[in-house]
């Protein structure tokens, strides 16, 4: 028999077992509907005299979680918590039957089941410090009765899913079914329940494992162990407070402490920040004009032109997402020196444990390298990325093109070059795409995907599949010089030279750089990657600049010893042929140094950011404000917690952006105000806040398999 509970929750029954069936797409989230559907599914189930209930999700998972877009408001009837009490109060077994991915809310449900059962591929996970919370529906009172605190704290605290076996072995499953037999096993392990005539087994009334004291040790190895995850975020440390109150308060003492510790994250300007992030993210994938129809080309086979640092990444990235990679380069030496890091990247990889052996052994039996294009000739898809010079890129692309078979894919690396130019040397512009990798490619996470004016809608959606196999956060660009995140980020490089001239030491611009959460400043930045690789013009190089300075002295940064910090005593100490640098320059131009407060220095270094931002959106470099954030969080470390500048500039408020930039160019400075910017302050208007939640209805849904997707052959253009 098949009931329709609502339009989103049905009731079957089989025999004496009745089974609560949720089809909410895409992801089950626990929205209100669900909620609602779910708690009259159970009352109903025992109404019926059910002798058990089954509870499970259609689709392709189980509860994938709260419903992250209704967090914002305020939340409906009936609550989570009222589902659970209903689920865990309920006078006949519950078997929670998992498949998919059991997630934050969805996990928290499925504890209060009285059994979960699972398929092999099930992942189980509470995730929610991702987006600056904690699992506010009973997960951080129910986790550690069932898998202990010490554990708890390690999933919660870390946000990762274990797989089911995993999941049976910390005691958060209790049995494992075949794949593809879940509803049928689900049932006759009810069944079996009842045969058994097993208890109700609440986690509720499960006892802790450890005192309220070892709780607290536990919770401080933790911190000790993982400060990295503690700076700047708000959640791992209500976490922590959380799950020690487990060992403190009885349940629903603790499920009280539980809400007001999630209460206060729900509200905090770090969690909404990470909750834009995680839609944004999704939409930064979408591709609007992009006809859904489009569907990504075949890629089997991969080259690389250029076997430098950026060829190696790339070709290290390529091989670990599963593709063959031919890696051409004229000059044999850097062939081999090539081939010899990826391969020792690769088996490093395994060293560690983190990928199998004879998984390592396959990617690295996959690189095969070459001394010629022709090599190339039957590739599906080809990066090339050899110094950034236009006449040997255009050279490069005009053999590709008489080389590579009709169809290929043609990408070029380059990081501000014209990629229109560079297409217009071959004769199928459209072939051609821009792939900016960051580096270290293999690690970086932002893959700028930039599109050229010809280039076709199918090689756009190629590029975008290709991010996601290679695990990338893909954001498209259009054709600028710098591109998004290199051409923002100049503009707090050029703010930041300018700054030490007028007063504060680059030290104090890394330290309020990294207090406000970036890994590290932009001078800690130059001195790592270099300051000869930076913008350094050797031949033109006449002592102008505080970095021409520098360099003529060979003081490169850390690979020479010192750059503008001093790392002779094996610390970062601020360097003192820097500071002359800086001194010679101030009395050379006149500048009387003046004091900053660090407010002030924040302000002067991402207002110009945020100006350079809205340029970006004004001119249709980007198609939405977001893809900005995504862009400059996944390439340069900004931290998650701010939401990326466009999101901080509405936060601190546009028309302060502006006023202050205003003030600058009065006072000389030679900035150019955006007048998308200021009309957005005048009107009151925000960058990507207003957007939020109608972000998930913009563009197509997602990019297809090749040949198996939704999307089929576009046209160009
Ligand atoms: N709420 C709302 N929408 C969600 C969602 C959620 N929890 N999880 C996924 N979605 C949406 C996505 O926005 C996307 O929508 P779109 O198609 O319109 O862009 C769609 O579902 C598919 O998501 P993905 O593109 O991410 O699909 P994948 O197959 O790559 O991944 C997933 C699926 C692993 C479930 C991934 O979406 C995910 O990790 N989701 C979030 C899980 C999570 O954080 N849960 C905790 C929520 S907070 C909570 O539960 C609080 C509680 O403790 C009270």
């Amino acid at each position: 028999m098949n009931l329709v509970v609502n339009s989103v929750v049905s009731l079957e029954t089989e025999g004496e077992i009745a089974i609560v069936a949720v089809d909410s797409p895409p992801v089950n989230a626990l929205g209100q509907r669900v909620r609602e559907g779910v708690l009259l599914g159970i009352r109903k189930a025992i109404g019926q005299k059910a002798k058990a209930v089954v509870l499970l999700c259609k689709g392709p998972t189980f509860f994938a979680g709260a419903d992250i877009s209704e967090l914002d408001r305020p939340i409906l009837e009936p609550t989570l918590d009222v589902v659970e009490a209903a689920i865990e109060d309920s006078p006949i077994p519950v078997v929670a039957a998992i498949h998919g991915t059991a997630l934050g809310g969805g996990l928290e449900v499925a504890m209060a089941c009285h059994y979960r059962v699972a398929v092999p591929s099930a992942r189980l996970g509470l995730p929610e410090v991702a987006l600056g919370l904690l699992p506010g529906a009973g997960g951080t009172q129910r986790a550690p009765r069932l898998m202990g605190i010490e554990a708890a704290i390690g999933m919660i605290a870390g946000g990762k899913p274990v797989m089911a076996a995993e999941g049976i072995r910390l005691g958060l499953l209790d049995a494992l079914v075949d794949e593809g037999e879940l509803r049928g096993q689900a049932i006759a392990f009810a069944r079996e329940l009842l045969v058994k005539g097993a208890p109700l087994k609440r986690a509720r009334d499960l006892p802790v494992d450890l005192s309220p004291e070892e709780a607290q040790a536990a919770a401080d190895r933790y911190r000790a162990k993982n400060p990295a995850q503690f700076r700047g975020f708000k959640a791992p440390g209500n976490i922590l407070k959380a799950v020690v109150a487990a060992a403190e308060l009885p349940f629903d003492q603790g499920i009280a402490r539980e809400w007001e510790l999630f209460s206060e994250l729900l509200s905090s300007e770090e969690s909404e920040a990470q909750r834009y992030a995680f839609f944004a993210e999704r939409i930064a994938g979408k591709v609007p004009g992009l006809d859904k129809t489009v569907r990504p080309r075949a890629i089997a086979t991969t080259g690389v032109v250029g076997a430098g640092t950026m060829g190696t990444g790339i070709a290290i990235a390529l091989l670990n997402a599963g593709f063959p990679v031919t890696l051409v380069d004229l000059n044999a030496e850097a062939l081999d020196k090539a081939r010899a890091r990826i391969a020792g990247t690769i088996q490093g990889q395994a060293d560690k444990g983190r990928i199998p052996s004879d998984a390592a052994a396959a990617r690295i039996a996959a690189l095969s390298s070459a001394g010629d294009l022709s090599a190339l000739t039957g590739t599906d898809l080809v990066i090339e990325a050899v110094f950034e010079r236009p006449d040997l890129k255009k050279t490069i692309f005009a053999q590709l093109d008489a080389v590579m078979k009709p169809g290929a894919i043609l990408a070029t690396n380059t990081s501000f070059l014209d990629v229109n130019e560079i297409a217009a040397a071959t004769a199928r512009p459209h072939d051609v795409v821009g792939l900016h990798f960051f580096a270290p490619a293999n690690i970086m996470r932002l893959l700028e995907i930039v599109r050229g004016d010809k280039t076709a809608g199918d090689v756009l959606a190629t590029a975008l599949w290709l991010g996601r196999k290679l695990g990338k956060l893909a954001v498209v660009s259009g054709v600028c010089d710098g591109f998004i995140a290199n051409r923002l980020m100049a503009r707090r490089g050029e703010t930041a030279d300018r700054l030490i001239l007028n007063g504060p030491p680059p030290a104090d611009i890394d330290r309020v750089m990294v207090d406000y959460g970036f890994p590290m400043g932009p001078f800690q930045m130059v001195d790592l990657v270099g300051l000869d690789v930076i913008g350094w013009d050797r031949e033109n190089s006449a002592g102008r600049t505080v970095q021409e300075i520098l360099c003529e002295a060979g003081h490169w940064g850390q690979k020479t010893g010192s750059g503008y910090y001093d790392y002779s005593q094996g610390t970062a100490a601020p360097a003192a042929d820097a500071l002359a640098a800086i001194a010679a320059i101030r009395e050379r131009n006149r500048i009387e140094p003046r004091s900053y407060d660090d407010a002030q220095l924040l302000h002067a270094l991402l207002d110009p950011v945020v100006n350079e931002g809205a340029k970006l959106v004004d001119e249709g470099i980007v198609y939405r404000a977001s893809d900005i954030d995504m862009a400059l969080i996944a390439g340069y470390g900004w931290p998650v917690y701010r939401g990326g500048p466009m999101f901080w500039g509405d936060s601190v408020g546009l028309p302060g952006v502006v006023e202050r930039l205003k003030a600058r160019v009065a006072a000389g400075e030679d900035i150019v105000i955006s007048p998308l910017l200021e009309r957005y302050a005048i009107e009151g208007r925000r960058f990507v806040h207003d957007d939020r939640q109608r972000g998930r209805a913009q563009g197509p849904r997602g990019i297809g398999e090749p040949g198996k997707g939704t999307l089929t052959a576009g046209g160009h253009g």
